[in-house]
């Protein structure tokens, strides 16, 4: 075991010294679904972001702590965006990340429990630094779905970072997750030691339409 963690250790070092290129293989291997970066967020456009709080997680503070970032709020605001850019800032440091919807999550989580290797994966996750889990609430869970999200969060709790974005309110998390304790005690773990950001407003998609209010999405 010790073994194996040195060697791992050596083999990211030498990922760090080839530089732009193991960040790009890191990128490639995060699967964003888009190219995001900070510099091209709109700070004036999501004015309940204070730039300075972006921009220091951006120095990735965060990733040593094992500390989280939640982002809330409704579609369009730009959480998508920000957690793309935190995790390919975090890509180029050197580090591994890996971007999901909360759906696929689930779904790579119940193929290795029905498969009886789901400890393997959560130990696997565990040496991911960043997991990216996007969109908590567009789809409700069933219990078996809240389970296995509350142990993917729970294994991570103090050992390895989570961005997680949702467009509901914590409040309404026990509605999303079908049980209150469950998503209580999820929530109680994810923002113990986290960051999180709430975004408002109206949608930066809809920006340029000549819509007096956008219609609600989901
Ligand atoms: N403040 C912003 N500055 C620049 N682009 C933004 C901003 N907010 C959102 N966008 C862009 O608008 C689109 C929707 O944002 P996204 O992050 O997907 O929203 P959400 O995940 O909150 O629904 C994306 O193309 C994103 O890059
Ligand atoms: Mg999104």
């Amino acid at each position: 075991m010790v073994l194996r963690a040195v060697r791992r250790g050596s083999a990211e070092d030498r990922d760090d010294s080839r530089d732009s290129h193991g960040g790009q293989s890191r990128i490639k291997a995060a699967r964003f679904p888009a190219r995001k970066t900070l510099e091209e967020f709109d700070f004036a456009f999501q004015a309940s972001l204070r730039r300075e709080t972006v921009l220091h997680l951006g120095q990735l503070d965060f990733l040593a702590g094992k500390e989280n970032i939640v982002l809330l709020g409704p579609p369009g605001t730009g959480k998508t965006h920000l957690a793309i850019a935190l995790g390919i800032r975090a890509c180029l440091a050197g580090h591994r990340v890996a971007f999901k919807t909360a759906t696929e999550w689930v779904a790579l989580l119940t193929d290795a429990q029905r498969q009886g290797r789901l400890d393997t994966e959560l130990d696997r996750l565990q040496r991911v630094p960043l997991l990216i889990v996007d969109e908590v609430g567009y789809i409700p869970f069933d219990p078996q779905a809240a389970n296995l999200m509350f142990m993917l969060v729970s294994r991570r709790y103090e050992r390895a970072s989570l961005i997680v974005t949702s467009n509901k309110p914590f409040s309404a998390w026990g509605e999303i997750f079908g049980d209150e304790v469950t998503a209580a005690a999820m929530i109680d773990r994810l923002v113990h030691h986290a960051e999180i950001l709430a975004l408002k407003g109206d949608s930066y998609r809809l920006k340029d339409r000549d819509l007096a209010r956008p219609p609600v999405e989901n």
